[in-house]
């Protein structure tokens, strides 16, 4: 069973330019529409769990979903990760639950705090076979939401939330984390631009120069497809302005400047939002759930199947399963004992 940490995959992806999909799941058709693409890609991935979306599901549900995942796929390379975890606490709960990684997001307290909890959270999640990411530098979308502002004066002073390179290496080197999300100009959600959409490919650049060998992630890395907001605006929906991070420069980080983590959700509630609104507006006798939530599935899939090929993970399933098996397929003690410390 090729459920593992992101270390094997993070292993291949930091030189082989390439970057693993985290995509966010919240119910049975996102999960089944991620699996079923990854699947027909033979694409490693990691399946990511907001707090928010353990409240919505009810993480049991979440849990035996997830689960039959990865019992129907046995081949497939599976990382279960928290996505911003807040608290030390949610850590404990996702590392006892069997999640393989977690992340400690402390990037709205200050740097020595940030630290200090990151590196709780690292240690407990170490002594149970589990790696974190962090984060340092703010994002826009959830952590400007912390210190009230709003996305447009994000953007407007966007250079002064950027990761700092020399920090970031202080940071890895007291923290220990296993891998980094740095703030690069993206930002949550679906409204990223107000005006040219453009990442500080420089700071990429630089951050891996002060922490060679440390996996970078990009959270806020949807792209918004065009298409998507035209088809959720025709059907009722009222998104104007909507922008993401165009694909070729998604591309670009990951395969010229070597970032080994993409975070993906908005992009999901787009396609399947789009898509059920075209049912409901096309079919309006239509009352089955499994007639517009079955057409959202496959809307997540294409959706999926077109993010593996940006991130350029499609086909490297079988090398990260060797790169497991190579480091003796490490697995969270929760698998091995059952329960975690
Ligand atoms: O970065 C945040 C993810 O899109 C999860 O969002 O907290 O609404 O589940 P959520
Ligand atoms: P998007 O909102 O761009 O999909 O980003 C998701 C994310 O970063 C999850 O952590
Ligand atoms: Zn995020």
């Amino acid at each position: 069973m090729p459920l593992m940490t992101t270390k094997p995959m993070f292993d291949l992806a930091y030189t082989g330019g390439f970057a693993v999909g985290a995509f966010n799941v919240n119910n049975m058709e996102i999960t089944q529409g991620i699996i079923e693409a990854c699947a027909a890609e033979k694409s490693p991935l990691i399946l990511q769990v907001s707090k928010g979306a353990r409240k919505y599901a009810d993480y049991v549900y979440l849990r035996h979903i997830i689960a039959a995942s990865v019992e129907k796929y046995p081949d497939l390379p599976i990382a279960i990760h928290l996505d911003h975890g807040d608290t030390v606490d949610l850590v404990q709960t996702c590392v006892n639950d069997g999640f393989t990684s977690v992340m400690i997001d402390g990037s709205h307290h200050s740097f020595d705090e940030n630290i200090a909890i990151t590196k709780k959270a690292t240690d407990l999640a170490h002594a149970n076979g589990v790696v974190t990411e962090a984060e340092l530098g703010m994002l826009g979308g959830i952590e400007e939401d912390v210190v009230g502002m709003d996305a447009h004066e994000y953007e407007k002073n966007v250079e002064k939330f950027l990761t700092d390179p020399k920090q970031a290496a202080e940071f890895w080197k007291r923290t220990g984390c296993d891998s980094l999300a740095v703030a690069i100009g993206t930002s949550h959600g679906a409204f990223k631009f107000k005006h040219e959409a453009k990442l500080a490919f420089d700071r990429i650049e630089q951050i891996m120069k002060t922490c060679p060998g440390l996996p970078l992630v990009m959270h806020g890395s949807s792209s918004v497809p065009q298409e998507f907001i035209d088809l959720v605006n025709k059907y009722g929906g009222n998104m104007p302005n909507a922008k993401g991070v165009p694909e070729d420069q998604i591309a670009m980080a990951v395969q010229k400047y070597g970032v080994c983590k993409v975070n993906i959700d908005t992009d999901l509630r787009l396609a399947l939002t789009a898509k059920i609104r075209e049912v409901f507006a096309t079919k309006p006798a239509e009352f089955d759930p499994r007639n517009y939530l079955g057409p959202g599935r496959e809307a997540i899939i294409s959706m999926v199947r077109r993010k593996l090929h940006v991130l350029n993970s499609a086909g490297k399933a079988d090398a990260v399963i060797k790169q497991w098996e190579k480091l003796g397929k490490p697995l969270p003690k929760y698998y091995s004992k059952g329960k975690a410390a």
